[in-house]
This record gives structure tokens, C-alpha cells and sequence, in this order.
């Protein structure tokens, strides 16, 4: 089976492939309602949220349904969100204020940038009512700064949507400190389930505000909340990949929760930054700038992104293209998955392999 290094779907550990294959279900049944308040429940409890407070929104569709349902039930109609942009994720945020008329204003960066606190600051006194922004932006792996960038808006109780999509369950997320009224996030990623089921984290009180005037039929988080709560569903779920989110929230509390998650993350990507280094290839930022889960690298000299793909892919590794303008300088490497240092010493012995086939 090939490793994948890409930034999600990940490769499944066995007792997730296991559950892919449970009896097949009714998303009309007490047995789905059962799974499907266990997993509600569940993404709550990575980070000690109260029940009572907030609600995990499960809808079937990827990363993007999330942060979309997330844009379209919250903003206001009447209001200006502060859309904060350093890479492809941040811009898609815009994209989808625009597609939906929601008023807004761009606080651009370049990709990669780290975002300024003062340009945050001041772009506030502007009439902004929300901000939102990515914590990973898996463009480049740069761990947004969230606590230096959200202290203006904590100050002025400015309410903040966060994509969690590629840190959710593997970073440090602080729902309060950070004025955070949504994460959206996925099961395909740090969760290490399958594609197909992403989800909204969101303050009841927002909900609840929000509920007047819906904009979307199939991403109205309030439509999803009202009918999750008595145990239905809106619309058919994907049934297994829930079955695989459930055993995959199991997993992630035996082995020990975000933390224990972060922790196995920075060895596996410390191993991979260490080993690539050693091949004269240099990481695109700083440790302390990057995430645990996807690092960037500078491509080696003398090789284009296709050859050093095809190449580790013909030795059973696949890795990750630069977006746009990214994409003839750099390459990207995620260690999510159910993965083993052993994969990864096997992946910088196939660099090491590439490298030589170029010099000879
Ligand atoms: C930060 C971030 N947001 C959103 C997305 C979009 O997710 P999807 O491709 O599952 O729609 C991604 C995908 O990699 C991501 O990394």
C-alpha cells in the first residue's frame, strides 16, 4: 500500500479499515442516531467543551461544506466580517463571502506571511462585526499565530470563525481564549478518518442568533443542529464514513487525546525535517512557525516537483504539490496517518535514492 504524505485522506490504521465494514445502516434508525450523537459528543470532548454551550454540526461533504456552512449561517447579512488571508485556504474564504454576498473586507498577506497583529488591529476599527481565518494554512504549513492575532479581537468581543480543517485534534485550539464562535474541521485529516464527513463546532448562543433568514439549503447550520439534537438528520449522512469517524474518535482518546497526537506528529515531522536536512534540502519556515502536521521544502536543485513525485511515487510514497505560484519551488509533506518511523526512514531512503539517480 502506498504511504501517503499527502495532507489528508490519510492512511487508516486497521481497526479504522475494520469499521468501514459494520452492518449496513438506516440513517432513520436508533442505531444511527446512537453513532451519530456518540460522535457529536466525542468532537466536543477533544477539547473539554461544555454540551451545553456549543454543538458539533456533522454534514457529508468535505473540509470546504464545512467552512462554507460555516460562513453562510453565521455571518450576518448586516455586519462586515474581517476575512484574514495568507495562503489558498484564507482566499477560498473569500471566495465563498463573495459567492454568497456577505459582506466583508480582505486583510491580505502574502502565502506564507506570518499575519501582523497590528494590521489585524487596525483593520478592526473599520466597522467589523466577525473575523475569520485558517489556524493551519496547509498551503505552506504555517501555524497561524492565533493567540497574538486574536487578542485585538477578544478585547473588542469581536466573535472569530476559525478553519481548523487541517489542525482540529492535533493542535492547540483555545475556544474561549481565542473568542472562537465556530471551528470547522474534518474527519479525513488529524482525526484520521475517512473522506466524506466534515463538520462545524459553533457556539448554541450564535446558532440561535443567527436562525433567522436561512441562505443555503444543504449548508444551513441551523437545519443540521435542530435535527441532530432529536437524534435525525436533515439529509442522508454517509453512513460509513461515520462508522470510521466513531472507531477514529475512539482511537484518538486511547492513544491520548490532541496532545499525545501533537506530540507523535512533531517527532514523526522533527524525523522528517532532520532526515531532508541531512539531503541538503532546506524546509520552507521555521519549526516555531510550523505546524506539526505539514511541513514545506524547498525542491532540491536541479529537479523539477513532477520528476521527485513520479520518482517516490514509483517507491510507494506520494507527497504534495506547491499551489499556484508555490508550485515549481517548493513540495509539501504531511504526517498525518497511521504511519511508523520506519515509513518514514524509508522515505528519506528513497530521497536519498532520487537524488543520486539525478547526480549520476
Ligand atoms: C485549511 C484547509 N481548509 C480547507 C480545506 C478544504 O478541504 P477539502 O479539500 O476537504 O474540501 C483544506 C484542504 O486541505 C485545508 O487544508
Amino acid at each position: 500500500m502506498e504511504i501517503l504524505l499527502n495532507p489528508g485522506p490519510v492512511n487508516l490504521s486497521k481497526r479504522v479499515r475494520q469499521a468501514l465494514l459494520k452492518p449496513d445502516l438506516c440513517h432513520r434508525e436508533i442505531e444511527f442516531s446512537d453513532l451519530q450523537q456518540r460522535i457529536r459528543a466525542s468532537l466536543l470532548d477533544i477539547y473539554g467543551l461544555s454540551h451545553a454551550d456549543w454543538a458539533a454540526v456533522l454534514i457529508t461533504g468535505s473540509g470546504t461544506a464545512a467552512m462554507e456552512a460555516m460562513m453562510v449561517s453565521l455571518l450576518p447579512r448586516v455586519g462586515k466580517v474581517l476575512i484574514i488571508e495568507n495562503g489558498v485556504y484564507g482566499e477560498r474564504l473569500s471566495r465563498i463571502a463573495e459567492i454568497y454576498n456577505i459582506p466583508f473586507q480582505k486583510l491580505h498577506f502574502g502565502w506564507g506571511e506570518e499575519i501582523q497583529t497590528a494590521a489585524v488591529e487596525s483593520a478592526l476599527a473599520n466597522g467589523i462585526t466577525h473575523v475569520a481565518l485558517i489556524h493551519h494554512e496547509t498551503t505552506t504549513g504555517r501555524l497561524n499565530n492565533m493567540g497574538k492575532i486574536t487578542a485585538p479581537c477578544k478585547a473588542a468581543n469581536i466573535p472569530v470563525l476559525l478553519d481548523g480543517v487541517s489542525s482540529f485534534a492535533a493542535e492547540a485550539i483555545e475556544f474561549t481564549g481565542w473568542n472562537l464562535q465556530a471551528c470547522a474541521a474534518t474527519a479525513n485529516k488529524c482525526l484520521h478518518g475517512i473522506p466524506g464527513t466534515s463538520f462545524v463546532i459553533c457556539r448554541r448562543d450564535a446558532l440561535q442568533a443567527a436562525a433567522p433568514g436561512q441562505r443555503s439549503l444543504y449548508l444551513d447550520l441551523n437545519t443540521y443542529v435542530s435535527q441532530q439534537d432529536r437524534g435525525g438528520t436533515p439529509f442522508t449522512q454517509s453512513v460509513q464514513s461515520f462508522y470510521a469517524l466513531d472507531e477514529a474518535l475512539s482511537e484518538h482518546r486511547d492513544d491520548g487525546g490532541w496532545k499525545a497526537r501533537r506530540t507523535q506528529y512533531r517527532t514523526r515531522m522533527q524525523q522528517v525535517r532532520e532526515g531532508l536536512e541531512q539531503l541538503g534540502i532546506r524546509a520552507l519556515l521555521p519549526v516555531g512557525e510550523s505546524s506539526c502536521i505539514l511541513n514545506s521544502f524547498h525542491l532540491p536543485e536541479n529537479m523539477d516537483y513532477q520528476t521527485l513525485h513520479d520518482g517516490l511515487k514509483a517507491r510507494g510514497f506520494i507527497i504534495y504539490a506547491g499551489q499556484g505560484g508555490l508550485v515549481q519551488s517548493i513540495f509539501r509533506i504531511a504526517v498525518m496517518g497511521a504511519l511508523t518511523s520506519d515509513d518514514i526512514q524509508r522515505f528519506l531512503n528513497a530521497m536519498r535514492e532520487i537524488l543520486k539517480t539525478r547526480d549520476n
